[in-house]
């Protein structure tokens, strides 16, 4: 009997990597057992979230935005950088620059994004980080939230895969919501995310996620 191989996983960062951080604690207490965090890439040398894959042993590479031109340059550099690693699993977990078709299509249907509002609100281009939660709180909205999806050729189009919804709070600025997304929905629903895809449990169709028991 052949005991099949865990899914190897690339997580894409750019910041301070609390999502890295709980795709690592996921990992250490058992809650990601089909998966593996093989490599971290990182969009600059600066980013804490290096850090955090040092401390968790794993190995990382920079592939510095700032080197490279053009976006279709940055997009080569990235895809091939992952290329040859046996990646089953790209997670976007905070990385800020969006990606073209080759790295789409060189994982097809193997992306993963989580954004930090309910899609389709307060999102596509534009809408990153700390934006995303001042459009929330300068629209006024009082649940948002988080959404873990495919990534496709679309901004924050893809199927979506996970939501969760966060209250908005009297006296909220975009620092401390996105505190509460994060805790509240982000750590939670990407890890589970990836055990679902690791675990062959997403499938899609017709644009719609259907995850299997
Ligand atoms: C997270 O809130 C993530 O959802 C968001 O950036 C933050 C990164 O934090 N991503 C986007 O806005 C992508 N459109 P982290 O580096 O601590 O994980």
């Amino acid at each position: 009997m052949t005991i099949p191989m865990n899914k190897r996983i690339a997580v894409l960062v750019s910041g301070g990597g609390t999502n890295l951080q709980a795709l690592i604690d996921a990992k250490a207490a058992g809650k990601l057992p089909h998966g593996d965090i093989a490599l971290v890439l990182s969009s600059s040398p600066e980013a804490y979230a290096l850090t955090r894959a040092a401390n968790a042993g794993i190995p990382s590479v920079v592939v510095d935005r700032k080197a490279y031109g053009s976006r279709e340059e940055y997009t080569h550099a990235v895809t091939e950088a992952l290329k040859g690693e046996n990646i089953d699993l790209c997670i976007l977990a905070g990385f800020m620059y969006i990606l073209d078709t080759e790295f789409i299509e060189a994982f097809r249907n193997a992306v993963i994004n989580v954004h930090p509002a309910l899609i389709p609100s307060f999102c596509g281009d534009g809408f990153y980080g700390l934006r995303v939660h001042k459009a929330a709180l300068d629209y006024g909205v009082k649940v948002t939230g988080a959404t873990v999806h495919f990534v496709n050729e679309v901004t924050d189009g893809g199927p979506i895969i996970l939501q969760k919804a966060v209250a908005v709070e009297e006296g909220d600025t975009p620092e401390l919501l996105q505190r509460r997304v994060m805790e509240q929905a982000e750590w939670e629903i990407l890890p589970l995310a990836a055990e679902l895809f690791c675990a062959g449990r997403l499938s899609v169709k017709d644009g719609r996620v259907s995850i299997s028991e």
